[in-house]
């Protein structure tokens, strides 16, 4: 298991060229994607981005959203970047498996390309349920498995290892493979959702099925 304190470690370390970087990765897509999760997720109440990093979308989210826009992160060198770009929105470093909010207080949870990092997904799920209202919403997007994905966790854990670890170091290594790992096709996204007691989920692939948007509503 990767410690929280590699994760946050690793984003903060990046945080300086973060934004450059995803534009590049994602040829500029990420922001329309981004924006499909707020136009999905956001109906006009408080929000909650889990992983906001940068803060990318809580910047999405000023239009459609009501307030306060609440960005939550454990790498500080995130969350300075995007404090830097959203003066109106609030910031806390904490984990998505422990919410540090009282039950009930948020229209909508987002999450960006986080969900696969999460060391415990259904802890963050229950977390999410208990800070919605009724009727919110929480949208995920991420990068969705593939078929070749459990062979490049194989390869990352075994052949190209050694060569991984000489360049990134073991944690940071194992972070990656982690990450891959955990990544999931949209219908165990949805299983997932739907054992949490979230309903009226919402599917979308976009980018060849590569990327998933999934929004599901606390309806009780
Ligand atoms: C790939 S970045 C995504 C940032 C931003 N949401 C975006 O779309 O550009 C993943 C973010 O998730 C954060 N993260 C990792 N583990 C987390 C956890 N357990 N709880 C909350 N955030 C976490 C990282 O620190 C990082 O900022």
């Amino acid at each position: 298991m990767v410690s929280y304190k590699t994760v946050a470690g690793v984003f903060s370390q990046i945080s300086g060229i973060y934004d450059r970087f995803l534009g590049l990765v994602s040829a500029g897509r990420i922001h329309s994607l981004q924006r499909r999760l707020v136009e999905l997720t956001c109906k006009g109440d408080a929000v909650l981005d889990i992983g906001t990093g940068t803060g990318e979308v809580l910047l999405k989210a000023k239009e459609r959203a009501g307030r306060p826009l609440v960005g939550l992160d454990p790498a500080d060198g995130m969350i300075s970047v995007a404090k830097k770009k959203c003066g109106e929105c609030f910031f806390v470093i904490a984990l998505g498996e422990n919410l540090p909010f009282r039950d009930r207080v948020f229209g909508s949870v987002t999450l960006s390309l986080v969900f696969r990092h999460l060391q415990d997904q259904r802890a963050f799920l229950a977390e999410a349920k208990r800070v919605l209202k009724r009727g919110g919403r929480v949208g995920i997007l991420d990068v969705s498995r593939f078929m070749g994905t459990g062979f490049l966790v194989f390869l990352m854990g075994t052949l190209i290892r050694p060569i991984g670890q000489l360049i990134f170091g073991r944690d940071k290594w194992d972070f990656f493979i982690h990450s891959i790992r955990e990544s999931h096709t949209p219908e165990e996204v949805k299983e997932m959702l739907e054992d949490s007691g979230f309903g009226q989920i919402q599917i979308e692939k976009r980018l060849f099925g590569l990327i998933h948007i999934i929004v599901g509503v606390k309806t009780a």
